[in-house]
């Protein structure tokens, strides 16, 4: 990594510095370094105290870790229930009327559920379930929009021991057929149609096409939502208000093991096969709980909290359905997208709900930031006292937009990284405790161990290297459904003894982290590795620039030359040689784009993320694969189109 070290070295460094305000601090969970110490005094002390402390335990464990690498078992010997956890307790302890959900349809409509309405409409949801046949261990499949019920059906499957796999409601048929055959999944549970940019979108004849395809399904249930018309397969097919109106109230809660399986959620590798990521029952409880209480500063008795993902993602597993209900918390639930019916939407919800914690992503902000401060200042946002985001690298630019224009300059922001095969969060500010810089993810949380290493394994303290964790942690995935091999392969083979997680990394001189994104996504031009982040940051650093997104194109002389791909703020004009002369000043020379793209629009995935394999195709001339997984795929054609005139015009 020397020349990765010399180039880093060279970059702008960000010398801003935001520490805890003393009103914040002054109602924190944690203000100082008891956690971190108690953590490095003794790690598995330190997470059983948190599992006693957060989690309800039907019996108690035995062993608190046996870590047999790669395979670590956590908790053993330890029986709860995950939605027991997450409902019944809660009840039981008096909270039954606090509401749980404030869920907001796209169209205006709303739906206010308390925690006992929860729980009644899970016991019940349970008890369908077990009269289709489902049993301890069957898999079952979710394909819904971000309705209630997507979350009622989680919970249910974790009451009765069924594991989930729930499949983005943007996901094509094909990937629902792979993912579903995969998983050998007995039911499906699905809904009609949900709410998208004003139009009702259809579900059903997706999740009928996959049927067909899926020799496991034996029965669907249809959550009745978009009103659209469906056809109904008779015996297979059943509607979710008719099963739950014949179905019995009451479901106790079966008894899990610690290590029990309790959810499948596929994600993509670097193959074209979706691994099916394993995460079980208590390690993972704990680990979401203690995040979503101690990174989110949650309180329950006053907080509003408000994730922005979507139930099908990692983050609205952990931190929409299991992390804040286990905590107790009160939370918005929104179905539909950022600009519907006009951009100020998510600003409009938060004056509504008085939310208080907002949890997004960098696209999201950079999107907002296009639109224009005006929007989110049409509305009192000053319910809100902290701010977090998850994803991608945040750049400085966006990070200070976020903090002045949401934040009203007095929120703390959580920048928060992990993966959906760390099942919560791993590095994050703790926002009553560590002074935050700009783009930077800070430090490890307390219970979490990393190194930055290079090449050779080797630890750096201090430069860019290989982001890896170095013990074992409660929701880290316990492998991958149906290829043991590729579980070791892909996370445990490239560095001895340590999960590397796919992420280049950058401690600066204050041993602050900054990820640099995947390491797929560094370039390497004239023998210069340059990150595809540090660039694009450098351009949208330009106050005329909204979002932008770097390849690495092959070159016959450089090995690589770097596109950029930028779109515009809103009344904003600028050329081609401005900006490259613009990353020239912020980086140096060599990271100056050979060629820059104005584009409305840049193509990402419907979680947000940018398509670089896609964009690098574009820069390079080649035929575009397959483009299912993108949001919109128009977005494309232009690309290509504009690519095509400017290669033209050369
Ligand atoms: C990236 C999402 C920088 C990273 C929870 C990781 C981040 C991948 C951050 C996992 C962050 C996530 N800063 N990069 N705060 N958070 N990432 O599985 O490259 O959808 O490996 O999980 O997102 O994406 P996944």
């Amino acid at each position: 990594m020397t020349d990765n070290n010399d180039t880093i070295d060279a970059l702008s460094h960000e010398n801003r510095t935001f520490a805890p305000p003393a009103a914040f601090v002054a109602q924190a969970h944690v203000t100082d370094d008891s956690l971190h110490s108690a953590a490095r005094a003794d790690l598995e002390s330190f997470w059983a105290t948190q599992a006693s402390k957060l989690i309800s335990w039907q019996q108690p464990w035995d062993t608190v870790l046996e870590w047999d690498l790669p395979y670590a078992k956590w908790f053993v010997g330890g029986k709860l229930n995950v939605a027991e956890n997450c409902l019944d307790r809660h009840v039981q302890a008096g909270f039954g009327d606090k509401v749980a959900i404030y869920w907001e349809g796209e169209p205006g409509d709303t739906r206010v559920i308390t925690y006992a309405e929860l729980l009644a409409e899970v016991e019940r949801f349970s008890n369908v379930l077990k009269g289709l046949g489902v049993r301890k261990g069957d898999r079952i499949n979710i394909y819904m929009p971000m309705v209630p019920e997507a979350a009622v059906a989680m919970l249910a499957c974790a009451r009765i021991g069924a594991p989930h796999s729930v499949v983005f409601g943007g996901f094509s048929s094909q990937s629902l057929v792979d993912r579903i055959n995969d998983a050998e999944a007995k039911v499906l549970i699905t809904a009609d149609g949900g709410y998208r940019r004003g139009e009702v979108f259809p579900l059903k004849p997706a999740a009928d096409e996959a049927v067909a395809q899926t020799p496991s399904i034996e029965h669907v249930v249809v959550v009745k939502r978009g009103n659209n018309d469906v056809t109904m397969v008779e015996g297979r097919d059943h509607w979710y208000h008719e099963l739950m109106a014949d179905a019995a109230p009451s479901c106790p809660p079966e008894s899990m093991d610690s290590e029990d399986l309790l959810f499948l959620l596929y994600t993509s590798g670097t193959t074209g096969k979706p691994k099916g990521i394993m995460h079980t029952t208590g390690g993972y409880l704990t680990h979401v709980a203690y995040t979503h209480r101690n990174v989110f500063d949650l309180h329950r008795d006053r907080d509003v909290y408000w994730c922005t993902a979507d139930v099908g993602w990692i983050t609205g597993h952990s931190y929409i359905v299991y992390g804040p209900l286990a905590n107790g918390a009160t939370q918005v639930m929104y179905e539909g997208v950022p600009n519907y019916p006009g951009n100020d939407r998510f600003w409009a919800i938060v004056e509504k709900y008085r939310v208080t914690i907002f949890y997004t992503a960098p696209t999201a902000i950079r999107t907002f930031m296009k639109w224009g401060a005006d929007e989110p200042s049409k509305h009192d946002l000053s319910s809100l006292r902290l701010l977090g985001t998850v994803g991608e690298p945040i750049n400085p630019e966006a990070w200070m937009w976020y903090h002045e224009n949401i934040g009203g300059g007095r929120c703390p922001i959580v920048d928060t990284w992990w993966q959906t095969e760390t099942g919560g969060i791993m590095i994050s500010p703790l926002p009553g405790y560590t002074t935050t810089k700009p783009g930077s993810a800070t430090f490890p949380l307390p219970g979490v161990n990393i190194a930055v290493v290079d090449d050779a394994g080797q630890e750096v303290e201090h430069g860019g290297g290989y982001l890896t964790l170095t013990q074992p942690w409660p929701g880290m995935l316990r492998g991958i459904w149906g290829d043991p091999q590729r579980f070791v392969d892909t996370y445990w083979s490239r560095f001895e003894g340590s999960y590397f997680a796919g992420d280049g990394a950058r401690l600066d001189d204050d041993g602050y982290l900054w990820l640099l994104g995947r390491v797929d996504d560094v370039m390497n031009v004239s023998g210069h590795r340059i990150s595809t982040t540090e660039v694009e940051s450098a351009l949208v650093s330009h106050p005329a620039v909204a979002e932008a997104a770097v390849v690495g194109a092959n070159d016959a002389t450089t090995g690589q030359a770097i596109f950029a791909y930028v779109t515009l703020r809103g009344g904003q004009d600028v050329d081609v040689s401005t900006l490259r002369d613009h990353v020239a000043t912020e980086i140096g020379a060599i990271a100056k784009p050979k060629a820059i793209f104005f584009t409305p629009d840049l193509p990402k995935t419907r979680s947000g993320k940018i398509m670089r394999r896609l964009l690098r195709d574009v820069a390079e001339g080649r035929n575009l694969g397959d483009t299912t997984t993108l949001a919109d795929a128009s977005v494309v054609d232009e690309l290509q189109r504009r690519a095509a005139e400017t290669s033209s015009e050369d």
